[in-house]
């Protein structure tokens, strides 16, 4: 038998030993890592910052961003209204809201329901509330298009309610139709979540090109609130190279949150809860918290 060793292990060599203790690290985007300070509690309420999440490209992360964005906001004692304004209702199925028995956002858009808070349900987070959608309002576009100011309405209506959040989010289809004009109309700020794959800048042109139109036209306050990365999976060549490019080609417009890709996703989804709740110690979770330290830090959100 080999007696035990009784060696020494061998010292770390000079080089480590004096490196600085705490480089900091770069983060996905190649900048250094911003430890984003916790948000003060709010001493009052309102008015909300309206922030469309905007993408025509579909499954990107818009409606997942919504929902944990926003219960995230809330986790921080901010009081935040989600708006579901896509007719999938991806939005109201995910935060567990029933949408069938209950008046919707499209029933507020054609006048069949004139106060918006008959139509606000709370969600399972506290602090967050949810407009829910159904198949209904794929009608919308065709039954307010001879309606006078038809890019407005959404922006009337949030009028009812503004002053009593902190935050709205607008979850918008995968389209630059006349919803998503209202959505982008209604809004000051837009955010933009960005798939980390090979065809995620096609049509990004568009969309920009879309938002000047709304500032020239019908919103000049608008802003880009940031673009943020999602669905990065940092073990593959492809998603570090779709990022970087992304970042040469939007620089400082790139948010430093990335969200990673995970199926805890798909799995909250399922449970009608958001990732912060279902895993609230999963790095999506703590993501999509930073995200929401990063808007706030960024003047985004209150
Ligand atoms: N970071 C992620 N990692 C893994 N899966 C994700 C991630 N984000 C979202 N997903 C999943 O990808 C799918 C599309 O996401 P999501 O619905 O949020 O996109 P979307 O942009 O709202 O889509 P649409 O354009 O159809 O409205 C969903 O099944 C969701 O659970
Ligand atoms: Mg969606």
């Amino acid at each position: 038998m080999e007696p035990v060793s009784t060696k020494p292990t061998p010292s770390t060599p000079a080089l480590f030993e004096s490196a600085p203790a705490a480089v900091p690290a770069n983060g996905p985007t190649g900048r250094p890592r911003t430890e984003f300070p916790t948000p003060d509690v709010l001493a009052s309420h309102g008015p909300a910052r309206i922030i469309t999440l905007c993408n025509q490209k579909g499954g990107v992360g818009k409606t997942t961003t919504t929902i944990n964005l926003g219960a995230a906001f809330a986790e921080y004692g901010r009081r935040v209204l989600a708006i579901d304004f896509d007719p999938q209702g991806a939005l109201t199925a995910g935060l567990g809201v029933q949408s069938h028995d209950q008046s919707t956002i499209y029933d507020l858009m054609i006048g069949a329901v004139r106060d918006a808070h008959d139509v606000i349900v709370p969600t399972r987070v506290e602090g967050l509330d949810v407009m829910p959608a159904n198949i209904d309002l794929s009608a919308a576009e065709v039954h307010l298009v001879n309606e006078v100011a038809r890019e407005q309405i959404l922006a009337r209506i949030l009028r009812q309610v503004s002053a009593e959040y902190d935050v709205i989010l607008i979850d918008c289809q995968p389209s630059l139709g006349l919803l998503t004009v209202n959505a982008l109309t209604a809004a000051h700020g837009v955010l933009i979540p960005l798939e980390c794959e090979f065809f995620a800048l096609r049509g990004v042109a568009l969309l920009v090109e879309t938002i000047e139109k709304v500032r020239d036209r019908l919103n000049p306050a608008i802003e880009l609130d940031g673009i943020l990365p999602t669905m990065f999976d940092s073990r593959t060549l492809h998603s570090r190279e779709v990022l970087e490019r992304v970042v040469e080609a939007f620089g400082d417009e790139v948010l430093e949150t990335v969200i990673g890709r995970t199926v805890k996703f798909p799995d909250a989804s399922v449970a009608g809860t958001p990732i912060t709740k279902f895993a609230p110690e999963h790095p999506a979770a703590q993501a999509y918290r930073q995200l929401a330290r990063e808007l706030i830090a960024r003047g985004a959100a209150a």
